[in-house]
């Protein structure tokens, strides 16, 4: 991402303020930033950048919380969150929460892809935390209709430990190779 774009997204935020509340124009400057990237209407401009309109909002605070830590290293979100301070954290997780989750409208899995993640997770029990429709809750992250993309590199990133902020998925998905890995995201992306 350029710095350019970076610019006109701020310079167009604040030509839209206008009359709405001081709180919402100090947020809603803030988030233009973020939309440069996660996208304006929520679809993110590059695949390999996560939907965050509509995620949950204890994760969205929890994530910006641990890469301000560097439990989670990201070599683009780590600048970003290196000054953010609690209480634009919370301000963020509110914000983007309150957006409805935006339909990438991605390819639906097939059913024998299906039958075999409906197998991994008789064992696994992915459900048992990420909710029946993957929709997650509270820190908890949404995961039906994820970027295919994003899924692959952040399960990638939990194996090699680049995303330490979470143990059990690291040792959970440990226990699976590179095929498992892409067959999930599929159909995850798919929901
Ligand atoms: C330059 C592009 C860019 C900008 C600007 C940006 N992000 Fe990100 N964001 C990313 C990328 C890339 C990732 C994926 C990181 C990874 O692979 O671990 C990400 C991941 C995230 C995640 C984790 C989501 C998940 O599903 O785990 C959150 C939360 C987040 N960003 C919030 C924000 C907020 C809030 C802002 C504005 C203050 C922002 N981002 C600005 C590119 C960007
Ligand atoms: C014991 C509870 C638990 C189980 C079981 C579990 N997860 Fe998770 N998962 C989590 C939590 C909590 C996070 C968020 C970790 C963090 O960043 O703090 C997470 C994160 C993820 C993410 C990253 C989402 C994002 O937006 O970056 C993916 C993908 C994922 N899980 C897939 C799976 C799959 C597939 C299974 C089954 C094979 C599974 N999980 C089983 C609790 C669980």
């Amino acid at each position: 991402m350029k710095f350019e774009a970076f610019g006109a997204a701020l310079l167009g935020a604040l030509a839209a303020g206008g009359l709405a509340s001081a709180f919402a124009d100090t947020i809603e400057e803030k988030a233009a930033v973020c939309m440069a990237c996660h996208g304006e209407q929520g679809v993110p401009v590059d695949t390999k950048i996560p939907v965050l309109f509509g995620q949950n909002e204890g994760y969205i605070y929890l994530e910006l919380k641990d890469m301000k830590k560097g439990a989670r290293a990201n070599e683009v979100m780590t600048p970003i969150v290196q000054d953010m301070s609690r209480e634009d954290m919370l301000a963020y997780a509110a914000y983007f929460s309150a957006k409805p989750w935006t339909n990438l409208l991605q390819t639906r899995a097939t059913a024998a892809d299906s039958r075999k993640f409906d197998a991994i997770n008789a064992s696994a029990g992915c459900t048992g935390c990420h909710q029946g429709s993957y929709l997650g809750a509270g820190t908890q992250p949404h995961l039906a209709g994820q970027s295919y993309d994003y899924l692959v590199k952040t399960m990638r990133d939990f194996r090699s430990g680049a995303r330490a902020n979470n143990a059990w998925m690291k040792d959970l998905l440990n226990t699976y190779n590179d095929d498992d890995i892409q067959l999930m995201a599929r159909v995850l992306a798919g929901k």
